[in-house]
């Protein structure tokens, strides 16, 4: 039975290498038709859209899809075509394996690591504004269903892979609520799988014991900005992002792509090497199911590296179709016909339970423009009094202003000492503030939850 996988040959070099997969592929006899679809530059200017509603369906309607390189166009408002599938797709774990690959310069050995990035949420949403002429801010959303989920997926990937150790990489010691809840996610999730090891690092330690001891870590799970930027360190270890497969799954859907651009500078040479993208078709073959085949095809990739048989970018004189004809003669046929013994990891994303917990609302951090100094805010309007300002997050008010440079937006925390309070008393902060003109920009409401704050302490308090 063939399968039927859409291929998005994408721009650059993007061809050049999708033929390379094309010809290993059907000289293994793999069991895969491809569904050609198009994305990048060419469906920009065809249809004026990177991913042409045709390229989602094919994807939806395979459920599986491989990805050359495409371009992003700079300036122009065109949104990068792997966020868009990433996104309308749903695809919530990006997944890259690390591991030496023989004839790839690298200062380290026997490197076998497997990170897991969290694909969608984080300051991946992409949710900016200027609250002031001066001051612009990002926000970070880590939600727990996203962070149960990531976490189920690392889990059930260790499982599947016999792997021993998963170590969840965050920044909860400064960012306490967001990374604390992707942390606490996890904690939960790993309680439920005693057979594999769990722990944590903080991000910086973590690329600093990635650098200088890499083989001591498994497989890292990280929320997406630390993933993105871990993930890439990680290709470094091994070789760099010419070598570097990825894979980004959803829940009925996965996305196999080499991280590497679309190269302009030797596009349409003969020069590109393929190797990440074969690396990513071995990936997909796996998650398919079809071991044997991704066997055929990395065993003879491998052997030709070992060889010595290389492209330019990793120091050989190879040409892309001399590389790919010897991967084709280092192929050793099928062993035995494939069976489709297991599926792939597949999560859904949990519906948090109705706690019924005691969500009550207490307050708002009002953030306003004040030009110089510390703004003359009421000290109190109706049930809410000011109990503190600060300023990028450090206490300026009550008690001494510490000696910091003051930029022209500060928070103003209003709480109540008497209870509960509604949505109406923090308009009536708003209003106070409008009549003794001083501008506001921004508003974050205080919960209690069981009567602990949800929110942080500002620096200082
Ligand atoms: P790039 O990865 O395309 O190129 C960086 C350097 O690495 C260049 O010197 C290039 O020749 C070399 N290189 C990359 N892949 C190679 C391969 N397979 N074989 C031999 N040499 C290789 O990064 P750059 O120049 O920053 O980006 C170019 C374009 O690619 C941009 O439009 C960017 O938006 C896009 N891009 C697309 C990605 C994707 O579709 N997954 C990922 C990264 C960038």
């Amino acid at each position: 039975m063939k399968h039927t996988v859409t291929l998005i040959k994408g721009d650059g070099i993007g061809p050049e290498i999708a033929d390379a997969l094309i010809r290993i592929f059907n000289a293994a006899n793999v069991p895969v038709e491809f569904e050609e679809a198009i994305a990048g530059l060419e469906a920009i200017e065809k249809f004026g859209n990177g991913v042409p509603p045709e390229t989602l369906e094919s994807i939806k309607r395979n459920g599986v899809a491989i990805k050359g390189p495409t371009t992003t166009p700079v300036g122009g408002g065109h949104k990068s075509v792997n966020v868009t599938i990433r996104k309308t797709l749903e695809l919530y774990a990006n997944v890259r394996p690390a591991r030496t690959i023989p004839g790839a310069p690298s200062r380290y050995e026997n490197i076998d690591l497997l990170v897991i990035r969290e694909n969608i949420e984080d300051t991946y949403g992409g949710i900016e504004h200027f609250q002031t002429p001066n001051v612009a801010q990002c926000l970070k959303l880590i939600t727990r269903q996203g962070s149960l989920a990531i976490a189920r997926y690392a889990f059930e990937t260790a499982r599947k892979l016999g792997r021993k150790r998963v170590t969840a990489v965050h920044k909860a010691n400064i960012m306490k609520i967001t990374d604390g809840l992707f942390l606490e996610c996890f904690r939960q999730v790993a309680a439920e799988y005693t057979d594999i090891e769990a722990d944590d690092v903080i991000v910086d330690n973590c690329c600093m014991q990635l650098v200088s001891k890499p083989e001591q870590f498994d497989m890292l799970v990280l929320p997406n900005l630390f993933g993105d930027i871990v993930s890439d360190l990680c290709a470094g270890l091994v070789g760099g992002l010419g070598v570097a497969p990825g894979g980004n799954i959803g829940r009925d859907v996965a996305v196999f792509e080499a991280v590497h651009g679309s190269a302009p500078d030797i596009a349409g040479k003969n020069l590109a090497n393929p190797t990440a993208l074969l690396l990513s078709a071995v990936q997909m073959l796996q998650y398919m199911g079809l071991y044997n085949y991704a066997d055929v095809v990395s065993d003879a990739l491998m052997k030709t590296l070992a060889d010595g048989q290389r492209t330019r970018d990793l120091g050989g004189s190879l040409s892309t179709t001399e590389f790919t004809d010897a991967i084709i003669a280092n192929m050793h046929p099928v062993r035995h016909e494939e069976t489709v013994s297991d599926q792939p990891v597949r999560v859904t994303h949990p519906v948090p339970a109705d706690t019924k917990e005691d969500w009550t609302l207490v307050g708002a951090d009002v953030f306003v423009e004040w030009p110089g100094g510390l703004p003359p805010v009421p000290p109190t309007v109706g049930s809410l009094q000011l109990t503190m300002m600060s300023n990028r997050g450090t206490k300026v008010y009550p008690g001494p202003q510490p000696d910091i440079m003051i930029v022209d937006h500060h928070r103003c925390r209003y709480t109540s000492s008497t209870g509960p309070v509604t949505t109406a008393d923090v308009l009536s902060v708003l209003h106070a503030l409008e009549e003794k003109g001083i501008r506001w920009c921004h508003v974050e409401l205080l919960n209690t939850c069981n009567s602990e704050p949800r929110y942080s302490k500002a620096q200082g308090e």
